[in-house]
């Protein structure tokens, strides 16, 4: 992209050869209201700091949570033992074994559950319980010696204010869960209870935001971890902050502890944010009208959804299929972020697999080039303004501790934005290079995969907790 401070960089490319002036005239304007300049991603940097301050002072809705999570050990990498984990995301359950193997390496022994869409209205913690109980079964796993339960650690993907480390009330549901009776109660006490009525001998011993999960995987192969982030059905990040500057911290005085920012929540008030009608017609519809407003900008889970809207405003003004959409199309959250992946990756000239996701599988009438290409740029706008939004994020949050960024740093990530949207990664090291400074960015950033990080991360925790539990009682002993 040439100077990515011009709006026009950010319109000409989407322009199409050939097409109608009124068709081009709207693709301009589509690609206008979805620009970031580089200067808009200063005032949302700037927003970013102000809003974790704030969160960092004391909590108010109005700003980032800014959650201390109770994590305040650094692994060393060191780590051994086999331990439990249960990572519940916003489409899948894992249950996994996590073996440390003390040199920096990890196996993994782990069975995927899909969340029914029942378990997400109504009986979710009956659901993790059934499927932990197949999981202890399938693999015979049994209480360590001398326990009547297996120790734990379980990474929660939805916003808790923890009030422990095996403790915390949930804040609110998003990504489409609606369980009642759980906004305000522990999920630990919630997910323990079902264990029980389901004789599931687990204990969980403690609980991680996904993203604490993934900062603490990454920093077990890369002790210069700094940051976990994930783009994935949903998103958010966790960093290591200095106690100093938590001013609602509660607790005990200095060192450093792992903060989830729950940066999904940033400018709900769309103060700096670039917000269209495709976007405020999604959330208006969502679960959750209102709230994580940046989340839904960015993420899998909604990215598709925002460019159906875009498409169906193309659609109804005759500039797309000669104005005819297919059943599938005019249903909510059909256009999977995973269709977007492939139309942005179609290079072929004919832009075959464009076609074959709108005729096969969306059921559209033929289409033309025209229209293919149409659909292909508008994927691609709503595609590069998430990632250009994403660098902005990770650029504030790293900017947030300079003294940090004078050595190497590394950064676990793990979703499938980061994994399949294509360029995501070349895309995010490419942005952040006017933020973070060309120098630091090429030589001493390294953003690290944290493939299923989540779960890992929780048993490295739990471990810590075991070592503590294990300590103190020979202290008390002796
Ligand atoms: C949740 C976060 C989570 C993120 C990524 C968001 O919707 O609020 O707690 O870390 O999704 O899974």
């Amino acid at each position: 992209m040439a100077d990515t401070n011009d709006v026009k960089a950010f319109v000409e490319p989407y322009l199409i050869g050939g097409a109608s002036d009124e068709l081009n005239q709207n693709l301009a304007a589509m690609a206008e209201s979805f620009a970031v300049t580089d200067d808009k991603i200063r005032d949302i940097i700037k927003e970013f700091h102000r809003s974790m301050h704030a969160g960092l002072a004391k909590d108010d809705p109005e700003v980032l949570p800014m959650i201390p999570t109770f994590v305040n050990r650094r692994p060393t990498g060191k780590e051994t033992g086999r331990f439990l984990a249960l990572d519940l995301g916003g489409t899948n359950l894992r249950a996994c074994q996590v073996e440390l193997r003390g040199d920096t390496t990890y196996d993994l022994v782990q069975q995927k559950f899909t969340i029914t869409q029942e378990a997400k209205e109504s009986r979710l913690w009956d659901f993790i319980a059934e499927c932990v109980g197949i999981f202890l079964e399938e693999h015979d796993l049994r209480p360590p010696e001398g326990r009547r339960t297996i120790p734990c650690g379980f990474t929660f993907s939805f916003p808790i204010f923890q009030t422990g480390i095996a403790s915390g009330n949930l804040s609110m549901w998003n990504k489409g869960f609606t369980v009642p009776n759980s906004v305000g109660r522990d999920v630990v006490n919630l997910t323990q209870s079902a264990f029980q009525r389901h004789h599931v001998p687990v204990e969980i011993v403690a609980v991680v935001n996904d993203t604490v999960g993934t900062l603490m995987t990454s920093a077990y192969s890369f002790p210069d971890t700094q940051m976990g982030i994930i783009f994935g059905t949903g998103t958010n990040a966790a960093y290591w902050e200095d106690l100093a500057r938590v001013g609602k911290w509660a607790g005990g005085p200095g060192g450093e502890m792992v903060v989830n920012l729950e940066w999904g929540a940033f400018d709900n008030a769309t103060r700096v944010l670039p917000y269209t009608m495709h976007d405020n017609k999604l959330n208006r519809k969502s679960s959750n009208p209102g709230l994580q407003v940046y989340e839904k900008m960015i993420s899998g889970l909604f990215l598709g959804e925002v460019a159906r809207n875009a498409i169906l405003a193309l659609v109804d003004q005759r500039l797309l299929f000669a104005g005819r959409s297919s059943v599938i199309l005019n249903k909510s959250y059909t256009f999977d972020t995973a269709y977007m992946s492939e139309i942005v990756a179609d290079e072929s000239p004919d832009l075959d697999a464009v076609r074959t996701v709108l005729e096969a599988t969306l059921e559209l009438p033929p289409t033309t080039l025209v229209d293919r290409q149409a659909v292909r740029n508008v994927c691609t706008m709503i595609g590069a303004r998430g990632v250009r939004l994403s660098a902005a994020a990770m650029s504030a949050v790293l900017l947030n501790r300079p003294e940090l960024l004078a050595a190497s740093v590394s950064v676990g990530i793990d979703g499938s934005m980061y994994q399949f949207y294509p360029n995501f990664e070349r895309d995010l090291y490419c942005v952040s290079r006017v933020f973070l400074g060309a120098d630091f960015v090429d030589n001493r950033l390294k953003l690290h995969l944290a493939k299923d990080g989540s779960g890992v991360g929780a048993a490295i925790v739990a471990m810590t907790v075991e070592q503590e539990r294990v300590a103190a009682a020979a202290a008390a002993a002796a």
